[in-house]
């Protein structure tokens, strides 16, 4: 997100600006959801009278009623998947996923599409709003018209619901739309993200972990990476920092899904491929935090520990009895990622024997997602194509050459989430990789604009649109470092 600057702030720290930009509204709106999520939850639990109760409500209601005196009320929506804050939709942030994920679920259930706060509110008003709700039986069109009768009734005119739009209540995902491909994508996505994180913690603590869910989760970004590649593909430009292992683990299944799809792997291999990604790195669980987060070069013997990652996540996929009879290509893609093609790498062979397929296509998905991500000990990251330029050098020592190729292909010259200048002056980032082999250098791309008034423009261009004399109308010149331009990139693709 963008730097905001603020000239006053609430009590949370949350900046605040006269007159708010979209991106005040959207963070605000961010927090707000948040401690929508918390308030919910907090009222399934205790009674309108209970003391963190009622200090968690007085806290929340200064937020709130500091984004009404601004914008004279605030209306949350709900509008396919998404929720809106007054006009603006909002991104949530990686940490954020859960609270939108409950508030959403928890409407829907009540059939309730949103929500407005017309004016200033105490606490009685908010508290009759989170118990009402709570009250509501599930499954009823009529909840949001008892709903308002309540509030009348109680003389409370500042809040008012509206029913659910029946199109956002369609479950199941036959079918799916664009936009629906979107929402399940996002939501496999974090879901992967945290169910990773669960299994990791479980491991960590000795506890025995669940790792079904990753099945049926590998299985859902099978069908999507089917349906529309570019979708999860768009998602893996999400690099957090803090959650590396995580994250990272998500976009490698991620890629190599996308790169065994394109090899005409079957769906079973591919969810086999995909879980092996997912777990690929589960063996530096048992890499002390302080050798993984070393801002200096590891020392010998820390390195040596490093090097044991592939062998010990064997061990331990070896004991995850629910994944039932453990994969063969499983434990030997775990085995093999870091085994270079020429055979060094690690872990060191006895007998020369050639990595896995599963080990191969992993080991590209690994070596791209992590240096395009930044570490504690390479604060910058390398750009994708950078990357790229770097991987295609070392094709012949350590990749599989094909594999490669067919990656390249995959994410475009110019991988989509790369900042990019066009021949036009300007700016934009690659959002969709051109299906044609021959255009790669050709995707579609979000042309960004700062109107006068700093107002950001955005629209989407395909650069094979021919323009005059059997030109293009636009061409890309070269990649652009995100981190000159202050541009979060990510906020495009959730
Ligand atoms: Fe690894
Ligand atoms: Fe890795």
């Amino acid at each position: 997100m963008e730097a905001a600057t603020s000239n006053a702030e609430t009590k949370e720290g949350i900046p605040l600006k006269l007159g708010m930009s979209n991106a005040d509204l959207s963070e605000l709106g961010d927090s707000l959801v948040k401690k929508l999520h918390v308030m919910m939850r907090v009222s399934q639990i205790y009674d309108a009278n209970n003391v963190m109760f009622r200090r968690f409500m007085h806290e929340n209601l200064e937020t709130m009623n500091a984004i009404t005196e601004k914008e004279r009320r605030i209306s949350l929506t709900m509008l396919k998947g998404d929720i809106f804050l007054n006009d603006q939709r909002l991104r949530y942030s990686v940490e954020g996923f859960c609270s939108f994920k409950y508030v959403i679920t928890q409407w829907k259930k009540k059939r309730i599409g949103g929500v407005t706060f017309k004016g200033v509110l105490d606490e009685r008003m908010l508290q009759e709003f989170l118990y009402t709700i709570k009250s509501l039986p599930d499954r009823r069109d009529e909840n949001a018209a008892n709903f308002n009768e309540r509030m009348a009734y109680h003389k409370i005119h500042s809040i008012e619901v509206v029913p659910l739009d029946p199109i956002e209540d369609e479950d199941g995902d036959s079918a799916l739309r664009k936009d629906d491909q979107k929402v399940v994508a996002k939501k496999v996505f974090f879901e992967t993200l945290g169910t990773i994180k669960e299994v990791i913690t479980q491991i960590k603590t000795k506890q025995y972990p669940d790792v079904r869910k990753l099945k049926r989760l590998a299985q859902t970004a099978v069908r999507l990476v089917m349906q529309d590649e570019s979708i999860l593909l768009g998602l893996t430009t999400i690099k957090n920092y803090d959650e590396y292992t995580f994250n990272h683990s998500v976009n490698v299944s991620i890629y190599s899904i996308a790169i065994g799809r394109r090899l005409g792997l079957s769906k079973k291999a591919l969810t086999e491929l995909g879980i092996t990604a997912m777990l690929h790195d589960v063996g530096k669980s048992k890499v002390p935090r302080t050798v993984l987060n070393k801002p200096d070069k590891l020392d010998d013997a820390e390195w040596d520990l490093m090097k044991k990652h592939p062998l010990m996540g064997v061990e331990i996929v070896l004991n995850l009895k629910q994944l039932g009879e453990v994969n063969p290509r499983t434990v030997i893609g775990i085995f093999d990622h870091h085994l270079k093609t020429d055979l060094s790498g690690y872990p060191r062979l006895f007998r020369k024997k050639e990595p896995s397929l599963f080990g191969r296509i992993i080991q590209i998905a690994d070596v791209y997602d992590a240096m395009t991500t930044p570490r504690v000990y390479r604060k910058k990251s390398y750009s994708p194509d950078q990357v790229l330029a770097i991987m295609l050098k070392d094709r012949e020592t350590t990749f599989d050459p094909i594999l490669l190729k067919i990656f390249i292909g995959l994410v475009g010259i110019f991988p989509v989430g790369s900042l990019v200048l066009l021949d036009t002056k300007e700016i934009a980032i690659t959002y969709k990789v051109n299906p044609d082999s021959e255009l790669l250098d050709r995707p579609q791309v979000i042309v960004i604009r700062r109107e006068e008034k700093g107002e950001v423009k955005e629209s989407l261009v395909d650069l094979s649109e021919p323009g005059s004399a059997g030109a293009y109308k636009r061409s890309i010149v070269k990649a652009l470092d995100p981190n000159r331009y202050h541009i979060d990139i990510v906020k495009y693709f959730i």
